[in-house]
């Protein structure tokens, strides 16, 4: 089948285009602006590991281009995978524009093209900022959704644009809120890198915001992949559906700092803050719906997960440094 992936670049893009690449026949082809928001060496780091492959194709461009993504669609695609957007929560403080550009522009010329061309499958990144603040735990699909800061904003507005949409299409649009995500080839904004940036250089400031009092649902990235593998041969029978991708295993932020020491046998200096008005003070989400629609048993164990997180930077810490 032919797959166009959006965000190969990106952590969780790259990271599925290897998997489909190495464990399956398809034929990729992918999309990425390659944009600044972090390190491009890295992304182009993730990029030349991928154009090893036969089967990978690769067109820099950005998803507000309509008339470059136009061009892209006459190859007919069996399934989309939508992850290239503007991520990062705090960043929507500074520069809400990029957020709309990237996750409502961007997203919507997707979509147009993919009804047109009647595309069966389209699985799209939505994220667990969708919730907001809750009290609610476990999330569940099914609980009111109220995010509190842009980016949170421009994923509701995707699962609801889908849904209204692709009715009565011949699309199956599968949004996908994903809980915290990390491991191998990980983004360096995000808190485990930050901290091991820091236990790597000493220049780097970690700062912990909220004293480290924030709990977060880790999610491990080989999980992530499986399950987004898994879904494509399986039948919705809406054309909008919505699932939490999450290990249902809600974790303090200071036990995954501690645990990270501990394989180091190092402690960088750490500079505690208050909270921060983007942030949400816990993620927890309920897994069972995507067990059972996948029929996913068991999430890898959080230490090993840490631990083969924590090798691979070792070995490939000049990507961030
Ligand atoms: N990693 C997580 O924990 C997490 C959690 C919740 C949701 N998500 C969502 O999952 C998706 C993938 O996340 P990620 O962690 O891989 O992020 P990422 O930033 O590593 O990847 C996104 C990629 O999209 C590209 N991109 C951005 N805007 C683009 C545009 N307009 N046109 C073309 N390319 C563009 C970027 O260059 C980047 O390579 C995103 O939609 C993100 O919001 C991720």
């Amino acid at each position: 089948m032919k797959i166009l992936i959006t965000g190969s670049a990106g952590f969780i893009g790259y990271n599925f285009c290897k998997f489909l690449l190495t464990k399956s026949g398809h034929q990729i082809y992918s999309i990425d602006n390659v944009d600044s928001y972090y390190s491009q060496k890295l992304k182009r780091a993730r990029l030349r590991d991928l154009k090893r492959h036969k089967k990978f194709r690769f067109y820099k461009f950005d998803l507000c281009n309509k008339k470059k993504l136009e061009k892209i669609f006459k190859t007919k695609f069996g399934a989309v995978y939508h992850f290239a957007a503007q991520a990062g929560v705090r960043y929507s403080l500074i520069n809400p524009r990029s957020y709309i550009n990237s996750n409502i522009i961007g997203f919507f010329n997707l979509i147009e093209l993919i009804k047109k061309n009647k595309v069966r499958k389209f699985y799209y990144a939505s994220s667990s900022s969708v919730y907001g603040e809750s009290k609610n735990f476990p999330l569940k699909e099914i609980h009111k959704i109220n995010p509190k800061n842009i980016y949170g904003l421009t994923k509701k507005n995707n699962e609801e644009t889908a849904e209204l949409f692709f009715e009565g299409s011949s699309t199956n649009a599968v949004g996908l809120r994903f809980f915290t995500v990390f491991g191998e080839w990980g983004r360096p904004d995000m808190l485990i890198y930050k901290y091991l940036k820091s236990v790597f250089d000493k220049k780097s400031k970690f700062y912990l915001n909220n004293y480290g009092n924030h709990t977060r649902d880790f999610t491990y990235i080989c999980d992530v992949t499986e399950i987004l593998y898994k879904l494509l041969n399986i039948k919705f029978k809406k054309n909008n559906t919505v699932i939490n991708i999450c290990s249902n295993n809600p974790i303090k932020i200071t036990k995954i700092l501690n645990y990270i020491n501990s394989y180091f046998k190092k402690r960088p200096i750490i500079n505690k803050r208050s909270f921060q008005k983007a942030d949400v003070k816990k993620t927890h989400g309920s897994n069972l719906k995507i067990k059972k629609i996948s029929n996913k048993k068991r999430f890898t164990d959080l230490k090993l997960a840490l631990n083969n997180t924590c090798f691979w930077f070792k070995n490939n810490s000049k990507l961030f440094i």
